[in-house]
């Protein structure tokens, strides 16, 4: 799977990309990502990226002309790519669009600065428009690095197993089951006896039921209709 980077701040991908899953996924041949500063699509010598919005107002605005740019020459190659358009104005990326995203061959991934788009970015382009949440970030670097992440690692053989992915939180619609490792008892709090029992029927069993639980407890919207109305179970520490 390729990703290709659109962005003012290409060198602060680059420490995460350096590190764990992503790096992994990289040298395994699994994913290539390609990073691109917006900076050299500028049409003039300066480098101008962005300009005071018409009609006046705080901050600045991206401007057409270097995002058309960049945008053309780097799926001219390889057309077929979505296109991403981080701000906080998409559609709100979950693990379910995570899902989609990783079945695509290629991504381009939009992140901007500043105060935001020229609308024309929008309707000559037509990116998928994706948010990371109701908040403002100050650019779509980070909003990228989190979708990256969230897709990489459900690319096929990046992980490993497969199971992993399988048995996370979300991948089932409910949140994950708790986890322990050893000790068995530290400072007098107990692993559940049930997992320490080698019965695997039993543990998948007791795992299926703590991740509704907790599911209940802190995520009644992620239920159906009809178990929202279940009551809540036992707190978390009980
Ligand atoms: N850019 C600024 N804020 C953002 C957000 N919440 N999601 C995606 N991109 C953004």
């Amino acid at each position: 799977m390729r990703f290709d980077v659109i962005t003012l701040f290409p060198q602060v991908f680059e420490g995460y990309l350096a590190a764990s899953i992503p790096r992994i996924a990289q040298e395994k041949g699994l994913v290539e990502i390609l990073l691109h500063d917006l900076r050299e699509y500028a049409e003039d010598a300066r480098g101008t990226v962005d300009d005071r919005p018409f009609g006046g107002g705080p901050g600045m605005v991206l401007m057409c002309g270097p995002v058309f740019k960049a945008v053309e020459d780097i799926c001219a190659d390889k057309p077929g790519g979505e296109l991403l358009m981080l701000s906080p104005q998409g559609e709100r990326f979950d693990q379910r669009l995570a899902c989609e995203l990783a079945g695509r061959e290629r991504l381009v991934l939009l992140a901007g600065h500043y105060e935001g788009f020229d609308e024309r970015i929008r309707s000559g382009l037509q990116p998928h428009e994706i948010s990371i949440g109701d908040y403002v970030l100050s650019g779509g670097e980070l909003a990228a690095m989190v979708v990256m992440d969230a897709v990489i690692r459900l690319v096929e053989g990046v992980l490993g197993t497969g199971e992993s992915v399988k048995e996370e939180s979300f991948s089932g619609g409910l949140l994950e089951y708790p986890h322990y490792t050893r000790p068995r008892d530290f400072r007098g709090m107990k692993v559940p006896e049930i997992l320490l029992s080698g019965d695997h029927g039993r543990v998948a069993e007791w795992r299926a039921a703590e991740a509704l639980r907790r599911t209940r407890q802190r995520r009644r919207d992620l239920l159906g209709k009809d178990r929202q109305k279940e009551p809540e179970g036992e707190p978390d520490n009980k």
